[in-house]
C-alpha cells in the first residue's frame, strides 16, 4: 500500500514514539536528549534500548535494532508496514485515506470480516441441535464450555454447502470463500464447504483477528485434522495456536504444545500460557513472535519419539534469541492432555517446576546415543559430554553435570571433571586468538549489523555517513557546491538511500523517517537510525561537510590510483612474460 506523505508525516507525528514505546518499554530519562529502558526485542538487564524524542526514534544498542514508531510497532507488535500504519492510525483515531488502500489491503479486510462471522457461525451450530455431536464430544474430552467460549470453539455441521449459504446471505461471494480456504472447487466447478462435520478451532492472531481454522473430526477415523491453507490473511509459520490468549497471560514463559487440544486443555487446567505451532515445527517466526511476550519457553511436546526430535529442534531456535528454554518429560503419557487427565493439574505442575533444563535434556540425549557397556562407545560418549558441558559458562554449573556424567559411566568425579575443565582452556584459548584476530582487523566497528550490507571501503563509508546524517538533519545543505554524486558512494547501500534522500529534496518532498520507511527494507531502516542515532554538530554543519566531502573525493581518487597501479603491475608482469 501506497500512503501518502503527509498521512504518514500526520501519523507519525500523532503518534509520539515516547508515548507509544511507553506501554511497552519502561523508559527512564538519563542522558541529555535519550531516554533509555530494557529492549524489548531481546532480553537484557542492563538498559541500551534507547529512544531520542527529538529525533523521534529508537535504536537498540545492543541488538541494534532501530527505526520510528512505525518500525517499533512492526518489530512490537509482528505486523507488516501497512498493518503498523493501520495499528497506529487506529491509535489515535485517524482514517485511513481510502484511495490510499490498495486491492490487496481491501480484500484483506474482506477475509477478515468474513473469517470472523464464519467462526459466528460456526460457533452458533455447536450450540444449535444439530451440535450435539460435536458437544458430546467435547465432553468426552473433557472440556468445558467456559473454555469453549475462550477460544470461540464451533462446529461445521454435516452438509456440503451450510456455511456457503450463510456467508451468501451476509454478502459474500463463493470467490471470497475460496480464497480465505473456507470452500473448494469441485470437479464440475462447483463450490463446497472445506469443513464439515468438524469441531473446529478458529486460529487467532495476536490482534484478535481470525486468520483461520483447525477443524478435528469426531471420532478417529481418516485424517484427524483439515487446516486452513495459507491465504492473503493466513500463513502458519508466523502465528501460533492460542498466543492470542496466552500473551496475556501473567506467567513468565510460554508453554510450546503440538496438539490444539492440547493447547486447551491445558488452559482449561490454569495454564493459561500455552499455545501450539500449527501442525509445523516450530519455526524461527513463532519463535521471534513468542519471544516478544516472554523470555522463557516450557516444550511440552508429545513424548514419542517425532515429539523429541521436534523439540531438540525448536531449542536451538529459541535459543538463538536468547529465550530460556526447558523440556518437560511426560512419563506416562503421550501428550499434556493425557497427562493432565490422568495425573492431574497438580502434577503437571510440579513438572513444570521442576522441568529439566536444556543441559539435562541435551545430556540425556548424548547418553541415549550411546551403549556404555561397550568400551569404545563409552569413550565416544565422553568425548561428545565433556565437549558439550566444556562450553557451559558457569563454573559450578560444569562441575555438577560434570559429577552427573560421572555417575553415568562409573567413573571417578575428579577424572571427569579435570577432562571437562582442560577442553574448556583449550576452547577459552582458542577463542582469545579469534578474537584477536578480529580486533586487528581495522575499523571492524563501523560495518552494519547486517552482514550483507558489510562497506568494501569503510574509510570511505564513514564520510558517506555523515553525508546522510547531516542532509537528514539540515536538507538546505544540499545545495553546498561539491556534493558528490550517489555514484561516488562507495557503499551500495549508502548510495542508496542517499540516492533516494536526494531525488526528495530535489523534488521539494519530506525527509522524513516515514518517507523513507516506506522505502527501506527493515535492515536498511535499520542502519540508517544507526546513523542519524551518532551525534553530530550542526551548528558546525558546512564545516563537518565540506570535510566529508573531501574525504568521499579522496577516497574516489585513491581508488583510481590503486586500479592504475595494478593495471601497470599486471602490464609490467606481461611485459616480463612472468
Ligand atoms: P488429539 O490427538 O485428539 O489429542 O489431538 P491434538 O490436538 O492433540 O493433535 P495432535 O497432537 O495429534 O497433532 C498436533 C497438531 O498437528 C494438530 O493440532 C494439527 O494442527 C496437526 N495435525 C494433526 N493431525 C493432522 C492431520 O491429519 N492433518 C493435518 N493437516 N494436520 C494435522
Ligand atoms: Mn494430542
Amino acid at each position: 500500500m501506497k500512503f501518502s506523505d503527509e498521512f504518514l508525516a500526520e501519523l507519525i507525528e500523532r503518534n509520539d514514539i515516547v508515548d507509544v514505546v511507553s506501554s511497552y518499554v519502561n523508559l527512564n530519562k538519563k542522558s541529555g536528549s535519550y531516554m533509555f529502558g530494557l529492549c524489548p526485542f531481546h532480553s537484557e538487564k542492563t538498559a541500551s534500548f534507547s529512544v531520542t524524542p527529538s529525533k523521534q526514534i529508537f535504536y537498540c544498542y545492543s541488538c541494534h535494532k532501530g527505526g520510528d514508531v512505525i518500525h517499533f510497532i512492526m518489530e512490537a507488535e509482528n505486523l507488516s508496514f501497512p498493518e503498523a500504519v493501520e495499528f497506529l492510525a487506529k491509535r489515535v483515531g485517524m482514517e485511513i485515506p481510502r484511495e490510499g488502500m490498495d486491492e490487496t489491503s481491501k480484500k484483506r479486510a474482506v477475509l477478515l470480516k468474513l473469517n470472523k462471522d464464519a467462526a459466528r457461525f460456526f460457533n452458533a451450530q455447536l450450540n444449535a441441535p444439530q451440535g450435539e455431536g460435536a458437544r458430546d464430544y467435547m465432553l468426552s474430552r473433557g472440556i468445558s464450555r467456559r473454555v469453549a467460549t475462550n477460544f470461540g470453539l464451533g462446529f461445521a455441521p454435516q452438509s456440503w454447502d451450510a456455511l456457503r449459504r450463510a456467508m451468501k446471505e451476509k454478502g459474500y461471494s463463493d470467490y471470497d470463500m475460496f480464497e480465505a480456504g473456507l470452500l473448494k472447487k469441485g470437479q464440475k466447478g462447483g463450490f463446497y464447504d472445506v469443513f464439515r462435520n468438524r469441531l473446529m478451532f478458529p486460529i487467532i492472531d495476536v490482534r484478535g483477528d481470525v486468520i483461520g481454522f483447525s477443524g478435528r473430526i469426531l471420532d478417529d477415523s481418516g485424517p484427524k485434522y483439515m487446516n486452513s491453507p495459507e491465504s492473503l490473511v493466513y500463513n502458519k509459520s508466523r502465528n501460533l495456536f492460542g498466543l492470542n490468549l496466552a500473551k496475556k497471560s501473567k506467567e513468565e514463559y510460554i508453554i510450546l504444545a503440538e496438539g490444539n487440544i492440547d493447547v486447551v486443555s491445558l488452559h482449561q487446567a490454569g495454564f493459561d500460557s500455552a499455545v501450539a505451532s500449527l501442525g509445523t515445527a516450530l519455526t524461527p517466526e513463532q519463535a521471534r513472535l513468542i519471544s516478544h511476550y516472554k523470555n522463557q519457553v516450557i516444550i511440552a511436546y508429545d513424548s514419542d519419539t517425532a515429539g523429541m526430535s521436534a523439540a531438540k529442534r525448536a531449542i536451538g531456535i529459541l535459543e538463538k534469541l536468547d529465550v530460556k528454554v526447558k523440556v518437560l518429560r511426560l512419563e506416562g503419557a503421550k501428550d499434556p492432555d493425557e497427562y493432565i487427565k490422568k495425573k492431574g493439574p497438580d502434577a503437571f505442575r510440579q513438572l513444570l517446576s521442576g522441568s529439566e533444563n536444556q543441559v539435562d535434556y541435551r545430556l540425556r540425549n548424548v547418553f541415549e546415543k550411546y551403549d556404555l557397556s561397550i568400551d569404545e562407545q563409552k569413550v565416544e560418549f565422553l568425548k561428545e559430554a565433556t565437549d558439550m558441558l566444556s562450553r557451559l559458562p558457569g563454573s559450578a554449573e560444569r562441575q555438577v553435570y560434570a559429577m552427573r556424567v560421572a555417575s553415568m559411566t562409573g567413573l571417578k568425579d575428579d577424572a571427569i571433571i579435570n577432562e571437562v575443565e582442560r577442553r574448556r582452556k583449550k576452547l577459552l584459548s582458542w577463542n582469545r586468538k579469534k578474537f584477536e584476530k578480529e580486533q586487528t582487523r581495522p575499523v571492524r566497528q563501523m560495518q552494519p549489523e547486517d552482514r550483507e550490507l558489510r562497506y568494501e571501503n569503510p574509510q570511505s563509508a564513514v564520510a558517506e555517513e555523515g553525508i546522510i546524517r547531516l542532509l537528514y538533519l539540515d536538507p538546505a545543505l544540499a545545495s553546498t557546491p561539491g556534493l558528490p554524486e550517489p555514484e561516488q558512494f562507495s557503499s551500495q547501500v549508502l548510495r542508496r538511500i542517499y540516492a533516494l534522500m536526494r531525488e526528495r529534496i530535489d523534488r521539494g518532498e519530506m525527509l522524513n523517517n516515514a518517507a523513507l520507511s516506506a522505502e527501506l527494507s527493515s535492515s536498511e531502516m535499520s542502519l540508517l537510525v544507526s546513523i542519524l542515532q551518532r551525534p553530530e554538530d550542526l551548528s558546525m554543519g558546512s564545516t563537518a561537510l565540506r570535510d566529508y566531502i573531501n574525504r568521499i573525493h579522496e577516497q574516489n581518487e585513491f581508488n583510481t590510483q590503486t586500479l592504475d597501479l595494478r593495471d601497470l603491475t599486471e602490464k609490467l608482469r606481461k611485459k616480463k612474460g612472468v
